[in-house]
C-alpha cells in the first residue's frame, strides 16, 4: 500500500483531498496528514476521517519533525498543500508567507530527497507534488489565458512566495533530478472553505444580514473551479503526470466578483423560499436578502484584474476535465454551508474576529 504525506491536510483543499482519496481508495491507501493547525486549519474538518488517517500536528519548516515523519511512516508520495494562502493577509504580513511557503517547501524537498535517496538513486515510484496557484502568472487584461509557458509575474506577496516555492521545486528537479511535479490551479470553491475568502464570506454575511464587501468596482475576474475537481486533478497529475512538468488546472469558468456575489444572493434567496427548514440558520429577515447588501469598498492593494487558466495540457495529456458545472457546484456549496453552520461557528475563532474587524472597518 502506498503512503501519502498530505501537508496542510486540515485546510480547505487538503481536507477535501483527504476525503476524496479515502472515498476513492477506502482502506487501500495510507494517509499521513501533517498540519500546523493555523487559523485556517481545523481538525473539526477531519473529524470523521481521524480514525482512518494518521494526523500529526506540526510545522513543515521543522526539519527534525519532517525527517522523522519520513523515517517513521515510509512516505511514497508528498502532496504539499501547506501554505499561508490569503492574499489580503500577505499584504498585511508578508514575512509569514516567506517562512511557510518558501522555507517550508524547501525543507520538505530536502527531507524527501534525503529519505528517498539510497546509494545515489531515488527509491522507485516516489513523487512530490507541489500544489501551486495560477496567481504566480500575475494578472491578465481582458483577453488571453495563462498557459504553462506564461512567464511568472507574481504581484502580491502571496503570489511571490508561491512563485519562489515553484522555482525551488524546479531547481531541485534540474539539480538533483528530484521527482517533483507542480500543479497551478485557479480559484477553488466548495465545502470547508474558511469564511474569509470571497464565497464563504459572502454566504456567511448574507445569512447574518451583514453588508457584502466587494473590492473596488467588483469587475475583477476569477476563474472558479469546484474543489473536488481540483482534488481529482492532483490525483491524476501525481500518478500519471510527467516528472518535472507543470500542469495548469482550471475550468474556463470566469466570473466578475460582483457577479459571484449576486449569484450567491439569488441562490440563497431561492433556497430559503423553497425550503422553510433552512430559515433556522437565518440571522436576519428573508426580505433583507437582496442586492442592497452589496457594498463596494476600498480596493485591495495591487488587486490583480483577471485570472483565467488554459487547461489544455492536463486535458489532452491526462484526460482530466472539470466535472462539476459552476451552476451545480455553487448550489451544492451553498447548501453545504446552510447545513453545516456549526462547522462555520466552530472555525470562526477569536483570530478571525480580530482579522475581520481590522480589514472591514468601514
Ligand atoms: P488553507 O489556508 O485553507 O489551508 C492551508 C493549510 O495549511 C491549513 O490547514 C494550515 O493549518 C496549514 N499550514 C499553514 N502553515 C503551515 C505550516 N507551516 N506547516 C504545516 N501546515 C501549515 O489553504 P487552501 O485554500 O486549502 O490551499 C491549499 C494550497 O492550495 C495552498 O498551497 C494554496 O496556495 C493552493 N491553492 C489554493 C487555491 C484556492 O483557491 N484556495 C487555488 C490554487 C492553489
Ligand atoms: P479571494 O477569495 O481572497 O481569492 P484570491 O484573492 O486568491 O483570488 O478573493 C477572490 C476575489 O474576490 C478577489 O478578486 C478579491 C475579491 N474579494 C472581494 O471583493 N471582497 C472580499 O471580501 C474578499 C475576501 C475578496
Amino acid at each position: 500500500m502506498k503512503t501519502y504525506l498530505v501537508t496542510g491536510g486540515a485546510g480547505f483543499i487538503g481536507a477535501n483531498f483527504v476525503k476524496y482519496m479515502l472515498s476513492k481508495n477506502g482502506s487501500g491507501v495510507s494517509l499521513v496528514v501533517l498540519d500546523k493547525l493555523t487559523y485556517a486549519g481545523n481538525l473539526k474538518t477531519l473529524e470523521t476521517e481521524l480514525t482512518d488517517i494518521k494526523f500529526i500536528r506540526g510545522d513543515i519548516c521543522d526539519a527534525k519533525l519532517v525527517s522523522e515523519v519520513f523515517t517513521n511512516y515510509g512516505i511514497d508520495f508528498v502532496v504539499n498543500f501547506a501554505a499561508e494562502s490569503h492574499v489580503d493577509r500577505s499584504i498585511e504580513n508578508p514575512q509569514l508567507f516567506l517562512q511557510t511557503n518558501i522555507l517550508g517547501t524547501q525543507n520538505l524537498l530536502d527531507c524527501a530527497m534525503k529519505s528517498w535517496m539510497i546509494d545515489q538513486m531515488y527509491k522507485k515510484d516516489v513523487r512530490f507534488l507541489q500544489v501551486s496557484t495560477d496567481e504566480v502568472y500575475g494578472s491578465l487584461g481582458d483577453v488571453g489565458y495563462f498557459s504553462e509557458k506564461t512567464p511568472l509575474n507574481p504581484r502580491s506577496p502571496y503570489a511571490a512566495s508561491k512563485s519562489s516555492a515553484d522555482l525551488f521545486v524546479q531547481a531541485y528537479v534540474e539539480t538533483y533530478q528530484f521527482p517533483a511535479l507542480i500543479t497551478r490551479c485557479s480559484n477553488n470553491y466548495g465545502p470547508y472553505h474558511f469564511p474569509e475568502k470571497l464565497i464563504p464570506l459572502i454566504i456567511k454575511n448574507i445569512l447574518e444580514g451583514k453588508q457584502l464587501p466587494v473590492y473596488g468596482d467588483g469587475t475583477n475576474v476569477r476563474d472558479w473551479l469546484y474543489v473536488e475537481d481540483h482534488c481529482k486533478a492532483i490525483d491524476v497529475v501525481l500518478h500519471n503526470g510527467r516528472v518535472g512538468e507543470v500542469y495548469n488546472v482550471g475550468g474556463h469558468n470566469e466570473r466578475k466578483n460582483v457577479e459571484i456575489v449576486k449569484i450567491t444572493i439569488d441562490h440563497i434567496k431561492n433556497l430559503m423560499e423553497n425550503n422553510p427548514e433552512y430559515h433556522r440558520v437565518l440571522k436576519t429577515e428573508l426580505s433583507n436578502i437582496n442586492y442592497d447588501l452589496i457594498k463596494f469598498v476600498k480596493d485591495r492593494k495591487g488587486h490583480d484584474k483577471r485570472y483565467a487558466v488554459d487547461p489544455t495540457k492536463i486535458t489532452t495529456e491526462l484526460s482530466w476535465y472539470p466535472e462539476t458545472k459552476f451552476e451545480d457546484g455553487i448550489v451544492k456549496t451553498i447548501k453545504w454551508y446552510l447545513e453545516n453552520q456549526k462547522w462555520v461557528e466552530d472555525v470562526v475563532s477569536r483570530d478571525y474576529q480580530d482579522y475581520y474587524n481590522k480589514m472591514y472597518l468601514w
